[in-house]
């Protein structure tokens, strides 16, 4: 786009046909863990264990989606979305991970998507958003090999299924996070804590999503076409990396994470190969790479597009020899999780992902928790919440005029939820959610975007 810098009396406008979404995930919000024929999965498991979550919450009831779903598919509607990103529960589709398939699942989400097409959103399918079968892990997770195959046939059968329905997947969600908060950390399940475990977690997703873009162009899926950019793609969240002071051992630790992060995933995804320096990092540490042979080109299978879930950058600052760089705080001001706003991460990251790609990008997540409080009238005015989707939006829309091909835009989240170790008091959504009732009402922010869908940009204040 040629538009010249936006002014104040000038509305920021977006190109025809972008893809204005809201986004959640299946265990964050369905609840019904138990019910027909779902299987245990890696975070049900962990919800269980004390200490892990806060409050003691787990996936029950969570948003209640799992029965609700058509009043949720209705607000949808009534925003105006044009698109909702969720995720398939593997475990309600293949309750042990391999072998024997739930028609009961994938009779839920059929219904999910034809409710959807009914009202004329389109359907963003996710297939790994973090609730692995318990089974799986019990070999090992995703530090084993087979995970990455069974994902592959749990996918292909997906394509089989629903492929026809569905116009965009996604294939994993955020492996960054799953490899150093799930395996190498304990914040998140399984909760793991082995970093000698960090490359072969990360290789295994991408090996999984390597798999899972060759059985979908194997698979006879042939959306409709007036479906958009019909194709599939993995979602990464980058985060710009900033040294903390102008010390030369700072340029190094932000370098040193920047690998870790952000390359460490990009470089084999679309060079074929793991960055020198990340793999320097974890030879040091005795961190070993089980590659086979083929891996790497499996890895980098051309897909149609890449997700970004930005929400931070990251400021670094050299460490001690042992425990490498370090994160410190940013000045800005913070969301309620402590997380910095620093709305020009939107622009970074799409930057850093146009270093190595020219396929069509989409911001798959982004949005940010606040102590929102109804008023006694029951509205709730989330100016915060509208300030920093306004001020990231406007990101993303310079980061169009740079010149990249940015195809949509998904706030995280449609409704309040929950939010995995943190259980549910930070609140992302919209839509507020009483958990004791289950009662929805939309946010200021709600209205808010709906009219910024409605007339394809922005308004600046
Ligand atoms: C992302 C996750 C998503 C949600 C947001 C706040 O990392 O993908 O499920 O928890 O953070």
């Amino acid at each position: 786009m040629d538009d010249p810098a936006p002014s104040p009396a000038r509305p920021l406008r977006f190109p025809p046909g972008f893809l204005w979404g809201a986004a959640t995930s299946a265990f964050q919000i369905e609840g019904s863990t138990t019910a027909e024929g779902r299987g245990e999965s890696i975070w049900d498991r962990f919800c269980r264990q004390p200490g892990r979550v806060a409050g003691g919450a787990s996936g029950e009831p969570a948003c209640d989606h799992y029965r609700r779903w058509p009043e949720d598919v209705a607000l949808m509607a009534r925003l105006g979305l044009r698109a909702y990103r969720f995720s398939v529960a593997w475990p309600r589709i293949v309750p042990r991970g391999g072998g024997r398939v739930n028609q009961a699942g994938l009779d839920f989400y059929r219904r999910l998507i034809a409710a959807l097409h009914a009202h004329g959103i389109v359907p963003v399918a996710t297939l790994y958003h973090w609730d692995l079968p318990q089974p799986l892990q019990e070999r090992g997770g995703w530090a084993a090999r087979d995970t990455a195959l069974r994902f592959a046939e749990y996918a292909a059968l997906l394509f089989d299924r629903l492929g026809a329905e569905v116009p965009l997947w996604v294939t994993i969600n955020e492996p960054m996070l799953i490899t150093y908060a799930g395996y190498a950390g304990r914040a998140k399940a399984p909760g793991a804590g082995r970093p000698f475990q960090s490359l072969a977690v990360a290789h295994h997703l991408l090996l999984a999503h390597g798999l899972a873009v060759r059985a979908f162009r194997q698979s006879a899926v042939r959306p409709a076409a007036d479906l958009p950019a019909p194709g599939i793609g993995i979602v990464l969240n980058l985060r710009p990396c900033h040294p903390a002071s102008p010390r030369p051992r700072d340029a190094r630790a932000a370098a040193t994470l920047d690998a870790l992060t952000n390359r460490l995933f990009l470089a084999p995804l679309f060079r074929g190969h793991y960055p020198a320096d990340a793999l320097r990092f974890f030879r040091r540490r005795l961190v070993p790479l089980p590659a086979a042979p083929d891996d790497l080109s499996i890895i980098a299978t051309p897909a149609d597009f890449l997700g970004l879930n930005v929400y931070v950058r990251v400021l670094a600052a050299a460490g001690n020899p042992l425990t490498g760089p370090r994160q410190v705080p940013g000045p800005g001001p913070r969301t309620a999780l402590g997380w910095e706003i620093y709305p020009p991460c939107i622009s970074e990251a799409i930057a850093l992902a146009r270093e190595y790609t020219t396929l069509p990008l989409y911001l798959t997540e982004n949005g940010a928790a606040f102590a929102d409080q109804p008023a006694p009238d029951g509205t709730i005015n989330d100016r915060e919440r509208i300030a920093y989707l306004q001020a990231h939006l406007a990101e993303a829309h310079r980061a169009l005029r740079a010149g990249a091909d940015l195809r949509g835009y998904f706030v995280w989240s449609l409704l309040d939820n929950f939010e995995w170790e943190d259980g549910y008091a930070p609140r992302f959504g919209l839509v507020h959610v009483d958990f004791a009732t289950q009662a929805r009402r939309p946010k200021a922010s709600a209205h808010w975007y709906a009219d910024v869908i409605a007339r394809n940009g922005l308004l600046l204040e």
